[in-house]
Order: structure tokens, then C-alpha cells, then sequence
């Protein structure tokens, strides 16, 4: 169901915190980890808190309201995120007015929530995902009756549409168009915490992406864990179609997307608004092998990958490709290692983000037996890592010599020169020196040496 929040409680709950903070001009901080979903839902937090009567403010030690944006897709990313939360019992006890609350994946999880209320006293609430409507009203319960909230299992599968957003960039912007996932992926705890897929509907994703761009914005990043599963009246080739339409000088990226989902007419509609839809694509591969493969529950065979991905190289021929790969699943042998070694030769991905296999509590894959050492991993992923490095190495070689459009997105001083950051519409890195400030502008460079990870350029 999609839901209106003016028609929630959130209205009333607004209104009676602002009466907590009008008269003391308080201050929040939101801190995020983890993926693109996350940094949108931190924007929309920041939103939620302007409309509570918060300034927002960069510094966490000066705040009355800590946010934490968690992740839970690997140990390590959860172990960062309680490690930053112990940071906040000194500023708890310079601050015993301090309020701390827990957004984001880990906050869905029933052993983090328990952890969080037994030997986190500090922390006043938790949010799971797709909930951050309930901003207010968890604030005032606890400004007013003292009460620490750790609720879980209140989503409910509704889309909640008018929540505002402070957006961080001027020219970027995230717009998220489905939440949730379906896949299990057996290794995978997305599902559990962010719940099954919803899609916004196509008009709202419209309204908004035609508002971002009548104010100026030049890159538009849709957004899902799923993306191109996105399913409303509409489809998600016929979604992008509808964006690529709207007039403006902008380009739109997407992300993630799963291989099932590729179909031939999201290739075509790509290729048919080149100039408007950016020529990348990430589409996460996880392994090479089809026994690893199966055991994951990606639903795709080796051949199928290989065909979606000479699929999009034969079709949109500078088209740059990434991948997701993840080193270690239970019972991988040399052999399914090898397999994954072999893919990545065959596509030669321009990029290619890898992860050693961490056990998540809950999900399929927890239950299988993992014999591997440790040592045989970290081999594994250095290999993986020095291959990938010739081959990026390559595939940025590439685009020397050539004149490309990019987005100028920031600069930065080396040894007192100003270089400026801009990417290519293949989502590469380049570097340029320039007289003038285009931050937020296209322009056109011409590249003149590659390296593994960016591009060196001369303005044109
Ligand atoms: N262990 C390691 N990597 C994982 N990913 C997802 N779950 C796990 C896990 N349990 C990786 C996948 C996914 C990316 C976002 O994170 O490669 O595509
Ligand atoms: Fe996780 Fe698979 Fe869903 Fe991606 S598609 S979020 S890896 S379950």
C-alpha cells in the first residue's frame, strides 16, 4: 500500500517536538555506512529531522541527536558501526540530554536491537528500514516518558511517499525507486532486513526525477537493491524510457541490478538514449562457478552471465561494465575459484569490487558447512585483485587519445595546483587541471594517460 505521510502520524509527532526543540536550537548529525540505499535514506533523515526543528550540523560532538545509518551485509561492516556507537558514551555523559538513535539494516536484525537495549544504555531508540516515518514520534516518546523503543517486525510492505529530503550534492541525486529484495541470495541478509520488493509508482519516481531536474540537477542515480526488477504500472525499461524523456541536459545511472532481470529491452532502451542513460553497467556476478552459483540461489548459470554481458558489450560497445564478486562461499574449491578467474578474463570488467564471504546469522548459507582457511581466502583474493588490476589497467587504456563528456564533481589541491574531479559517462575517474571552476557542469576532456583506478585528462 502506498501511504501518504501526511495522512500518518507523523504530522502530529512533528508538531510536538517542535515544541521540545524551538526553544533551545538544537543540533543533529546523521552518519552513514554502507551502500547508495543508505545515503539516500540518511538525506531523507535529515529531512525528517529540519521538519522536527533540528539544524543539522557535521560535528556529532556538538549534537543533541546522533543518527546512526548501519549496514549489516558483512561482520565487518557491523562491527565499524559498534565501534563508532561506543564512541558516543562520552558524549552522552558531557550531554545527558543526548538522544541516539540506530537506523538502517542493523536495526532490523533481533540480536543487534537486544544488544543495542542491554549494553547500550545510551541508545534511545532503533528504526528498521523503510520505517524512518516513525523519526517523531520515537524522539518525543523518549523526550517525553523517558522510553527507549527497540521495535521490530512493524514493516509492514507499504511505501511511505512526502517524507522530506535534505539532499547533500546540487547536481547529484539519488532517487529511489524500489525497496526490498526477493532473491535470496542464500549468503545474502538483505531480505530479512529490508523486506520484500515494493516499487513506487512510476508517476511519483517522475514527478521527482522532473523536480531535480528543473532545479538543476545533472546526474540522477536510481535507485534499489534490485533495481531492474522494478515493477509498478510500468516496467523498469519502460521507467527508464519515461526518465530519458524528460527534457534536460542530465544523465541517469542506475544501480544494483540482477542478471535474471536484463532483459533484452532494458538493453535496448539503453542503447536507444545513450546520451541520456550513462553507458555502465554494474551487474554482480558473486562466482564464476555454476555448483557455487546454484548453491548461492542466483538463479543464472555461468553461460547465462556470459550472454547478458556480450549482450551489453555487442550493443553498446564503450559501454564500461563492474561486477560484484564475493571469495570464500562454503565448499568453494580451487576449481569454482578458478571458474570465477575465467569470467573475469572472458568480460575483462572495468572494475570489479570483490569480498571475502562473511557469515550472516539467519540467512541459507550460514547452515552450510565452511571449511575454508582463512589463508586460502586472502590468496584467493589477492590473486583475483593483481589479475583485475592488468585488466583495468587495460580497459582504462582504453579511452586514451579519446574526447570525453564528463561531470565535473569537485577539486581538490596537490602540491598547490587545483585539480578538478569530473567522471566519464562510463563512470570512470578523471583527473584535469583547468583555470575555471565547472564543478556541477559538463564538459568535454580529451584523456591523455590511464592508470588502474582513474584517468588523466586535459580540459578541451
Ligand atoms: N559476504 C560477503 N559479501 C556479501 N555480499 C552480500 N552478502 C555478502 C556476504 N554475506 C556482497 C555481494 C553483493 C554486495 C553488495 O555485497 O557481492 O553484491
Ligand atoms: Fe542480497 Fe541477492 Fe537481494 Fe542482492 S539480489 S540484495 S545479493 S539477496
Amino acid at each position: 500500500m502506498i501511504l501518504d505521510i501526511k495522512n500518518t502520524e507523523y504530522v502530529r509527532a512533528v508538531e510536538r517536538v517542535r515544541a521540545y526543540t524551538s526553544p533551545h536550537n538544537l543540533k543533529a548529525h546523521v552518519m552513514t555506512f554502507g551502500c547508495q540505499q543508505n545515503e539516500a535514506d540518511s538525506e531523507k533523515a535529515r529531512g525528517i529531522l529540519s521538519d522536527m526543528g533540528y539544524t543539522i550540523c557535521d560535528d556529532f560532538r556538538e549534537c543533541d541527536l546522533i543518527l546512526v545509518n548501519t549496514c549489516a551485509i558483512r561482520a565487518h561492516a557491523e562491527m565499524k558501526a559498534l565501534s563508532m556507537l561506543g564512541n558516543f558514551r562520552a558524549v552522552k555523559k558531557k550531554n545527558p540530554e543526548l538522544i541516539v538513535g540506530v537506523i538502517g539494516c542493523m536495526a532490523a536484525e533481533p540480536a543487534v536491537a537486544q544488544k543495542l537495549k542491554t549494553d547500550f544504555h545510551y541508545v534511545s531508540f532503533t528504526i528498521e528500514p523503510n520505517m524512518l516515518h516513525k523519526l517523531p514520534e520515537l524522539t518525543l516518546k523518549y523526550v517525553e516518558e523517558n522510553k527507549r523503543s527497540f521495535i521490530l517486525g512493524e514493516d509492514k510492505g507499504d511505501i511511505v511517499e512526502g517524507a522530506p529530503v535534505k539532499r547533500d550534492g546540487k547536481f547529484k541525486a539519488w532517487v529511489s525507486i524500489m525497496y526490498g529484495c526477493n532473491n535470496f541470495c542464500s549468503y545474502c541478509i538483505v531480505p530479512y532486513v529490508r523486506g520484500r520488493e515494493r516499487s513506487r509508482a512510476s508517476l511519483t519516481v517522475l514527478e521527482e526525477c522532473r523536480a531535480l531536474v528543473s532545479d538543476g540537477v545533472k546526474e540522477i542515480t536510481l535507485l534499489g537493491q534490485n533495481v531492474n526488477s522494478y515493477k509498478s504500472d510500468v516496467d523498469f525499461p519502460q521507467l527508464l524510457e519515461k526518465i530519458a524523456l524528460i527534457d534536460g541536459d542530465f544523465i541517469i545511472r542506475f544501480m544494483t541490478s540482477h542478471p535474471k532481470d536484463t532483459s533484452d529491452e532494458l538493453i535496448a532502451v539503453m542503447k536507444k538514449y545513450k546520451g541520456k542513460i550513462a553507458p555502465y553497467f554494474h551487474l554482480p556476478l558473486q562466482s564464476g562457478s555454476d555448483s557455487v552459483l546454484k548453491d548461492m540461489n542466483r538463479t543464472y548459470d555461468s553461460k547465462r552471465y556470459l550472454e547478458v554481458a556480450k549482450k551489453l558489450r555487442k550493443e553498446i560497445p564503450d559501454i564500461a561494465l563492474s561486477t560484484d564478486v564475493i571469495i570464500g562461499f562454503p565448499g568453494e574449491t580451487d576449481a569454482d575459484f578458478l571458474d570465477t578467474m575465467k569470467i573475469l578474463e572472458d568480460v575483462r570488467f572495468d572494475m570489479v569490487y570483490s569480498f571475502i564471504y562473511s557469515k550472516r546469522d539467519g540467512t541459507v548459507a550460514a547452515k552450510m558447512t565452511d571449511t575454508l582457511d582463512e589463508a586460502t581466502k586472502s590468496a584467493r583474493m589477492k590473486r583475483l585483485l593483481d589479475t583485475q588490476d592488468v585488466i583495468s589497467y587495460e580497459m582504462n587504456g582504453l579511452a586514451v587519445g579519446r574526447r570525453e563528456r564528463v561531470l565535473v564533481e569537485s577539486v581538490s589541491e596537490r602540491d598547490g595546483e587545483e585539480i578538478y574531479n569530473a567522471r566519464t559517462g562510463t563512470n570512470k575517474l578523471v583527473h584535469f587541471k583547468s583555470k575555471e571552476n565547472h564543478i556541477g557542469e559538463f564538459i568535454y576532456v580529451e584523456i591523455e594517460q590511464a592508470s588502474v583506478s582513474c584517468l588523466l585528462a586535459k580540459e578541451i
